[in-house]
């Protein structure tokens, strides 16, 4: 389905050059490697750029959607209305930006991987962000899911961001005592009031860590993926845990697989027998298949147990 006529495209193309793409199939930006195409598809290569981008879209009244990794995202096929903006390619600048004796204030832009802010931790020995090794996807996408494991989140270390506003191009700095995280969540209420329309595009974050040893570090980040690589199917393509685990203490991952549902598949999609809160794509998934398995997961485990499982990966598209 087609929404940019042939004078849409050109206008774009003459402003934007080979950034932007058209028809771009999303199974190529998601790491569970389905989804149809979005209408268009930008990389921008600098936060002016960006500001246009979303001007323009503004202007045009085309609707918009900022991505990051794709590691949390299952596209539906038919794909996304609009343009899409992916914030890795040039915004992925890592660098300590506050130095005292015992800590350091380490800033990175928003397409950064959070794997290689993860890095830039330990071999810099600094302190804090040894929860989120393993965890793909960018640094945006961790502030906005507030992603995180058993032992921390992003809350835990976050002094402040830097986003765009969606509705002026404007960029404003946001403290955390103004953010408000959840469990896997970030509400921006307080911060942006109109946020529910349109959410702020995160730029990037400033990260609170402690000085500390370099090997140490190390040692237990290897621990950490080891732990991680045995536990979970870390090689296949998912989007990590598929839902949030419920209330009450028993983790999504225990209540899909005392209900019996290791290794049931609906075309090229399976619950991992490794972990069963993965959805593995097998190959030959669509999206279709993942939506069907989800609901039979979601009615088994609300049939067993009573309880419902709301997913935590985002689900977007037409
Ligand atoms: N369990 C089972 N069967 C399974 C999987 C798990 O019985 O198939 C049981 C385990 O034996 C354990 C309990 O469930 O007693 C918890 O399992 P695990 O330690 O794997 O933790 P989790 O709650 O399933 C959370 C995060 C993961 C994160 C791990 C490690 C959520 C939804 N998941 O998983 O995050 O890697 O802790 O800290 O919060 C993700 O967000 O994408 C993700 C994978």
């Amino acid at each position: 389905m087609e929404t940019f006529d042939r004078e849409i495209k050109s206008r774009l193309r003459e402003r934007f050059g080979n950034t932007i793409r058209f028809d771009e199939p999303m199974s190529r930006h998601t790491y569970f490697r389905v989804g149809g195409p979005a209408d268009a598809f930008a990389a921008p290569e600098n936060l002016d750029d960006l500001a246009e981008m979303i001007r323009w879209c503004r202007e045009e009244a085309i609707p918009f959607l900022v991505i990051g990794g794709g590691s949390n995202l299952l596209v539906t096929d038919g794909g996304i209305a609009g343009m899409v903006i992916v914030m890795t390619g040039n915004l992925k600048l890592i660098e300590t930006a506050v130095e005292t004796e015992e800590s350091v204030v380490v800033m990175a832009m928003a397409g950064a991987k959070l794997q290689a802010l993860c890095r830039f931790a330990v071999e810099n020995g600094f302190e804090g962000l040894n929860f989120a090794l393993g965890i793909p996807g960018t640094v945006g996408g961790a502030v906005i899911m507030n992603a995180g494991t058993a032992t921390g989140s992003m809350a835990d270390i976050i002094e402040s961001v830097n986003i765009m506003r969606p509705d002026t191009g404007k960029m404003q700095r946001i403290d955390k005592e103004r953010l408000d995280f959840t469990y896997r969540t970030l509400s921006w209420k307080r911060a942006v009031p109109d946020a529910d329309r349109q959410p702020p595009i995160v730029l990037d974050a400033q990260c609170h860590l402690k000085r500390s040893d370099p090997l140490k570090l190390a040692d237990e980040a290897r621990a950490i993926l080891e732990r991680r690589r045995n536990r979970q199917p870390t090689n296949a393509a998912s989007a990590g845990c598929f839902f949030k685990n419920p209330t009450g203490g028993r983790t999504a991952g225990e209540l899909i697989d005392k209900a019996g549902l290791k290794g049931i598949s609906v075309g090229g999609a399976t619950v991992s027998s490794k972990h069963a809160n993965f959805i593995i794509n097998t190959g030959s998934a669509s999206a279709t298949d993942i939506l069907a398995l989800m609901q039979i997961v979601q009615d088994r485990v609300a049939d067993t147990f009573h309880l419902e499982l709301e997913p935590e990966v985002k689900i977007v598209g037409r």
